[in-house]
């Protein structure tokens, strides 16, 4: 059932459902498949389960107090996190959902998951018309949007006897996200990528601005799932509405301009360059200096060229650099992104059809097309989170294999 686990460390979060009991199997068969499985318990998982099953199981004392951990000195509760390859919350009930995607930090399996130093995966488990409410899937698109990897529940016999979704998801479907966790974790070790994200805005005067509708969702993923294969990321990012991601190294910018000098200066030592930025193609002439007082009739706003961020860094790149552009259509994106690879001397194009429903500006879902020399790969709708993963899984794999 394990394919990675050997010699890697898992720690394995239970909250309060009845689905707690099952645990106890899983942890023993990943131990048994070499891993170091380090098992904490909420309070309400233990009342479903004793913690000495678990401890008979990994032969590792089980841990549930946020403050008696052995060396408290050394801040154990939060050492769990730094000491993890992979954290695994299963079964996660509605409530300790709401808790994670808040940042709660008041047990040790949340404290767990905020001090968390690699992927976290979570496996809810709860009745349906809890899982299917508004508030709970709200949790879990928050939990993604930060790079949680959702093992969602399935359909079945619930534990009040009704048939319906909510079951913890199976054991091998546990077991593939950790392998899939672990594979991706270190493609990216020692690498500098370089991720722009969200719009460019450019100012007509003190209080206009000339912007597009990007959110900046997908290179805020980007940014993450490379973080969680090992990279070093340096964001750049224009104005949006999201979260910095922890470990990532964020450079606020403005205008294209600005986004110009601050990926010239990043690429000395940049290993790959995700472009998912939507750079404003044209900005006014000059900023008027005062604001625009209305005239009663038309007036023209002059426009100028912005320069071409992603040909200035292929220009400006040192070898072996592998650059990624993004080419939003609405249409046929995948031809657009053909031209665009070879005009632009790319290594891959994503290419996204802004029109096709799933794909607007701002959702949370994307279909992309990766397009390379070699061809191109469709992926299918997904979270953008998962569209990240799979991208970077292609980056780490044209860097193994050396082109750039
Ligand atoms: N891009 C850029 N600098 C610009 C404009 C775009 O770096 N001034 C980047 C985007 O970040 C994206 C890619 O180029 O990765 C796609 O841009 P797009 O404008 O769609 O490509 P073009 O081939 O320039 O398309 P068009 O001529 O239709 O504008």
């Amino acid at each position: 059932m394990f394919v990675r686990v050997a010699g890697r460390r898992i720690a394995l979060g239970i909250t309060g459902s009845i689905a707690a009991y099952k645990m106890v199997e899983f942890a023993r068969r990943l131990t048994q498949a070499g891993a170091e499985v380090q098992v904490v318990l909420t309070h309400g998982a233990a009342q479903f389960v004793q913690p000495l099953a678990f401890q008979a199981v990994t032969g590792r004392i089980v841990v549930s107090e946020m403050f008696a951990m052995q060396d408290e000195r050394a801040a154990g509760h939060v050492a769990l996190g730094a000491w993890a390859d992979v954290v695994l919350v299963a079964p996660a009930t509605a409530h300790a959902l709401a808790r994670f995607a808040n940042g709660f930090a008041d047990d040790l399996v949340a404290t767990t998951i905020l001090a968390a130093r690699g992927p976290v995966i979570v496996a809810p488990a709860m009745e349906t018309h809890m899982w299917r409410h508004a508030a709970t899937q709200a949790n879990v698109a928050r939990l993604r949007e930060r790079g949680v990897r959702i093992v969602t529940p399935e359909s079945g016999e619930l534990a009040s006897g009704e048939i319906g979704e909510g079951r913890l998801a199976a054991p091998e479907r546990l077991a593939a996200a950790i392998d899939e966790a672990l594979a991706g974790s270190a493609s990216l070790q020692g690498r500098h990528v370089i991720v722009t994200a969200g719009p460019t805005v450019e100012p007509i005067d003190p209080v206009r601005l000339l912007t597009n509708r990007s959110s900046g969702k997908m290179g805020y993923a980007v940014a993450v799932a490379a973080r969680d294969a090992g990279a070093d990321v340096t964001l750049i990012s224009g104005p949006v509405a999201l979260a910095a991601p922890v470990g990532v190294r964020l450079v606020r910018i403005e205008t294209a301009a600005e986004l110009l000098v601050a990926l010239l200066a990043a690429l000395p030592t940049a290993d790959v360059v995700v472009m998912a930025a939507a750079v404003a193609d044209y900005r006014p002439v000059a900023a008027a200096p005062g604001k625009l007082k209305k005239n009663g009739g038309e007036i023209v706003l002059r426009l100028v060229e912005n320069p071409d961020v992603l040909r200035a860094a292929v220009a400006a790149k040192r070898k072996g650099t592998l650059i990624v552009g993004f080419k939003a259509e609405t249409g046929d994106a995948v031809a657009a992104a053909r031209t665009m690879l070879v005009a632009k001397s790319l290594d891959l194009v994503a290419a996204n059809d802004v029109s096709a429903p799933g794909s607007e500006f701002g959702s949370d879902t994307d279909q992309i097309t990766i397009v390379s020399a070699e061809g191109a790969e469709v992926l299918p709708l997904l979270p953008k989170a998962e569209v990240a993963r799979l991208l970077v899984d292609r980056i780490a794999a044209s860097i193994r294999s050396g082109s750039g």
